[in-house]
């Protein structure tokens, strides 16, 4: 019998969190008469007083719609390199055994993970000390190879296709170029699929190295046949053949490096060409505000689906998609290999039947 079980939410936000921990929370009191834990800002709640709450209905009433999570989430999370202030000195240790320690204490039945892949590699790791954690897949990146898709990919490709759209009419009015460059780290995924429900002319992605020439050539041939603007979707990741990706930010024991600034530098190639180009960042309004209906839909059915796994035994695991269908998955398989755009696959070959351009040829 599952009396006690803990949900957290780790990484970076996405849209949809809130609707997990609802749902989580709605079917594990009313189906399960269990109760329920929240964790403050990922595995740290684990670390501070008061950090670990009881979550009633109440406390999830009124969150389906919003964004963010009432959990708090940590991107620094990594529990293993921690900067703390000891003797007035910063010092990164590692608090896997604290952290431990404290889920340990409160002898939960089942702890929920919500997170990308470094938060549920650490879940794993848990699992192996003895924590019975279930993993639930998030990210707007949508690069967990697990299931066939993660919540928040698709609002945050929603938001991008919504800018390209409002691109497109300003670039028109003035004969520009227009850059619009998007998260995704690693994966194209959100370039892609934005790149072609909002009409851009030429997309990078990580996963298909560019040629400047190339996406040079696309503008011009635009304009000789009368178009005399074109819109760019560039993935943060995207890279020219033989070149290296661009970061905003070196990384460190604490944060991974930050990519960013690859539409900037493709930008001013193409105005060094004599095209008159605008860079637009849409950065973390991808990851802001109210989730769409499908993320709220997915996450419901992730959220409560994850309390019956847990209500199952059937822990080390992940609440995944497949062919629409919900079910579960090993953590470890599914986090074995990352999830990437496949340079061969449909959507791929769709953009290129139809005149878009992906830098490459
Ligand atoms: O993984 C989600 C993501 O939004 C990436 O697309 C992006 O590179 C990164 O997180 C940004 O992280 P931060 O919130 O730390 O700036």
């Amino acid at each position: 019998m599952m009396k006690r079980i803990g949900i957290l939410t780790s990484g970076g936000d996405a849209p949809g969190l809130n609707a997990v921990i609802r749902a989580a929370v709605k079917t594990a009191i009313l189906e399960y008469g269990c109760e329920v834990f929240g964790i403050r800002d990922g595995y740290d709640g684990f670390l501070v007083e008061g950090g670990v709450f009881p979550l009633a209905l109440k406390d999830v009433s009124g969150i389906l719609s919003r964004g963010g999570t009432i959990l708090g989430a940590a991107n620094r999370g990594n529990p293993y390199a921690r900067t703390v202030i000891r003797d007035g000195k910063e010092v990164t240790i590692n608090v896997t055994d604290e952290i431990l320690k404290g889920m340990q204490h409160l002898n939960m039945d089942a702890l929920l993970v919500v997170g990308g892949d470094g938060t549920l590699r650490s879940a794993h790791e848990f699992y192996l000390k003895g924590v019975p954690v279930i993993g639930v897949p998030k990210t707007i990146d949508n690069d967990i190879d697990g299931t066939d898709v993660t919540f928040g990919f698709d609002t945050a490709l929603n938001i991008a296709t919504e800018a390209l759209d409002r691109l497109h009419t300003t670039a028109e009015a003035h004969h520009r170029v227009m850059i619009l460059e998007l998260m995704g780290r690693e994966a194209g995924f959100i370039a892609l699929h934005a790149g072609v429900s909002g009409g851009a002319d030429v997309i990078l992605i990580p996963e298909i190295p560019f040629k400047f020439e190339a996406i040079i050539a696309k503008i011009r041939q635009r304009v000789e046949s009368g178009s005399l603007f074109s819109i760019l979707a560039i993935s943060e990741g995207a890279k020219p053949m033989g070149g290296a990706q661009i970061f905003s930010r070196g990384g460190n024991e604490i944060y991974v490096p930050r990519l960013g600034g690859v539409g900037q530098m493709v930008g001013e190639y193409i105005e060094k060409q004599g095209f008159e180009t605008r860079v637009t960042v849409l950065g973390h309004l991808q990851r802001g505000g109210t989730p769409t209906a499908f993320d709220r839909w997915l996450a419901t059915r992730y959220g409560a689906a994850a309390v019956r796994l847990a209500a199952r035994g059937g822990f080390d695991r992940m609440v995944a998609l497949r062919a629409e269908q919900i079910t579960d998955v090993g953590l470890e398989e599914a986090l074995a290999v990352p999830r990437r755009v496949k340079p061969n696959e449909d959507g791929v070959i769709t953009a290129r039947g139809m005149g878009i351009s992906f830098g490459d040829e």
